[in-house]
């Protein structure tokens, strides 16, 4: 493995610590309002300050892009953070959700790292290399087709510029698969999909911290992820289907019929 991935997982821990401390005493924390429906809190910011604390003690010249700070330049390197992803779950004590870090080189996704703190589940990836949870490999399901496919996603909830076209791809794919889940942590969504626990998965609008690392994890398990029109620009457009190939290639076929070109632009 990427002796990187070591460093993403310390700096991972450290972030841990700020979050399941402050897990049980959510009532008493300063919660801002950043927009509608998207609250950041003193956890998610000094959870982010903790990352990048170890980070930057390693890789002094490396870039950062994270989600509370925005971006630092940097060389070739680039590590991209979401700190708290599922911060509306954690605010109600909904115990699903992860920190996220990824590293990118050249702009190439290079390893992934995310962290269940509730569950303390470590996933890693770095490319070429593979998938682990908790030191053990990983893969995607066998699963062959969307009959009794189990599917994530993510519901829109802020921005609801392509709720017709997520409407229709969810009343069509709920009716060909086994059942659709909306946990509410991206970061994890792709976690599940590269460990096997879903079969496909798909989103509308997200961020590239929010998934960087779930798309090395989901890659080095042996799945496919692209945008939303079967490409490679789901980091740039943040619309995005993930799956082992087979229900990948199938839900591509369902979801087809409700893009239009705001959707793969
Ligand atoms: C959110 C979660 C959620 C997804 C949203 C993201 P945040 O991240 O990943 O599952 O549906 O689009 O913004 O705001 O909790 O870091
Ligand atoms: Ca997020
Ligand atoms: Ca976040």
């Amino acid at each position: 493995m990427n002796p990187m991935v070591n460093i993403a997982v310390r700096a991972a821990r450290e972030a841990s610590k700020v979050i399941t401390r402050n897990f049980n005493r959510v009532d008493r924390l300063t919660i801002a309002d950043k927009g509608s429906n998207d609250f950041v809190t003193e956890v998610d910011r000094n959870a982010e300050a903790a990352i990048i604390n170890v980070l930057r003690e390693k890789f002094p010249s490396h870039g950062i892009l994270a989600e509370e700070s925005g971006h630092q330049a940097g060389d070739d390197y680039q590590w991209v953070i979401d700190p708290l992803d599922g911060t509306t779950n954690f605010l109600h004590g909904f115990p699903q959700f992860a920190i996220s870090i990824a590293l990118k080189v050249k702009g190439r996704l290079e390893l992934g790292v995310v962290y269940d703190p509730i569950n303390e589940e470590m996933f890693t990836a770095s490319r070429g290399q593979g998938a682990l949870l908790n030191d053990h490999k990983i893969r995607v399901s066998q699963r062959k087709s969307l009959d009794g496919a189990l599917l994530g996603t993510g519901l829109p909830y802020r921005d609801f510029r392509f709720e017709e076209n997520y409407m229709g791809m969810l009343r069509d794919l709920i009716k060909e698969s086994a059942g659709i889940r909306r946990p509410g942590s991206a970061a994890l969504d792709f976690a599940y999909l590269a460990a096997g626990r879903t079969d496909g998965f798909w989103e509308l609008g997200l961020s590239e911290w929010d998934f960087a690392a779930g798309a090395v994890l989901v890659r080095e398990a042996g799945g496919l992820v692209t945008d939303i029109g079967g490409g490679e620009r789901f980091l740039e457009t943040g619309n995005v289907i993930a799956g082992n190939v087979k229900v990948h290639n199938a839900m591509l076929r369902r979801i087809r019929p409700h893009l239009d070109d705001k959707l793969t632009a």
